[in-house]
């Protein structure tokens, strides 16, 4: 299989022009920082932020397929969640979290590409270092929102090919030391991950500190055995807004679902393996650690929760002519 390029899987990595038709625009984004809105070039951010000196911070990334912003309310929740564990005080209510996102999509109207999909990126810190470091003196909050081209092609040919996994000597952070439900901006341990991971061409999949499967570094892993969907328990992974949607639409189409503790026994005997994550939706898993599943990929059960998500979202990865970009 054609080894995957990792940038492009995670959004990092602008595609060429040749490559991706639709994610061309007719400028650059516009960007909210504190409460203006303006151009990139124009965004400044302190060298002393305690995001760039410390990781110090929360974020949150929102699908935006066409002009829809996907599960925003989700993501704002969990937004906050993150905010009052870190305990940041963005300035902000929810509620003006989601006018100022709503402000800033309608600003950049006609600057995103037609029917192209984007990640809108909340970010957050605690702001402004002083010279005594010390975490209370810090403030106000740095509050940025932006939007992100995704390579869609890319996913495209995930959905056909699915992403090979393996298993990382990196383990999970447990949450007795910082909680993996917060999506917390220091990501040096799923980057660790990543980095060990690509040393295989491969992506991370990470374990529990007791060898128990958690999740990748940047989704929620999911497997399917006798037609049980199977996935980690919330304890040692980020609760996915993806996640969430995957159980209802599990709901929906009466597809038995269970969340349990699960080891690499359990991905060799499974039919099916894919991943969730809020801009790939579900995408299958071609092997871990060179366990293929039962089922060819995508199974069956894997492209009814891909149509599923299709019909929830108004946008198909699979009706993108791959070939022709
Ligand atoms: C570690 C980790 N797990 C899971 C996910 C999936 O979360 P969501 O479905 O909310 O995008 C992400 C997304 O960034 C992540 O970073």
């Amino acid at each position: 299989m054609e080894s995957q390029c990792e940038l492009c899987f995670r959004g990092l990595h602008y595609p060429r022009a040749a490559e991706k038709k639709e994610v061309l625009m007719t400028g650059d984004p516009l960007i909210y920082l504190n409460g203006d809105i303006v151009e990139t070039a124009d965004a400044r951010i302190s060298p002393f932020d305690r995001g760039f000196l410390w990781g110090d911070g929360v974020y949150e990334v929102t699908p935006c397929f066409g002009d829809e912003l996907y599960r925003l309310e989700d993501h704002i929740d969990r937004l906050y969640r993150s905010l009052r564990y870190v305990r940041i005080d963005p300035g902000l209510t929810p509620a003006e979290m989601t006018e100022a996102t709503e402000k800033l999509l309608a600003a950049n109207a006609d600057r995103l590409g037609a029917n192209a999909m984007y990640r809108v990126g909340h970010w957050i810190t605690r702001g402004e270092d002083t010279p005594s470091m010390r975490v209370h003196a810090a403030g106000p909050g740095t509050v940025m929102i932006f939007f992100r081209p995704v390579d869609t092609a890319a996913i495209a040919r995930n959905y056909a090919e699915g992403v090979t996994l393996t298993v990382s000597s990196v383990r999970r952070n447990p949450p007795e030391c910082v909680e993996t439900r917060a999506k917390v901006t220091s990501k040096m341990n799923q980057i660790l991950a990543e980095l060990d991971a690509a040393s295989r061409d491969s992506l991370p999949l990470m374990l529990d500190l007791d060898g128990n499967i958690a999740e990748t570094s940047v989704a929620n892993f999911f497997l399917v055995r006798d037609g049980v969907v199977w996935t980690a328990p919330e304890r040692n992974i980020l609760e996915g807004v993806t996640r969430k949607v995957l159980f209802e639409l599990c709901e929906r189409l009466d597809i038995p679902l269970e969340e349990k503790l699960f080891t690499m026994y359990d991905v060799a005997q499974a039919e099916e393996c894919f991943i969730t994550s809020s801009a790939i939706c579900a995408t299958p898993v071609s092997s871990v650690d060179g366990f293929a599943p039962k089922l060819d990929i995508p199974g069956p059960i894997t492209t009814r929760l891909i149509d599923a998500f299709a019909a929830d979202t108004g946008y198909d990865f699979r009706q993108l002519d791959v070939a022709a970009e």
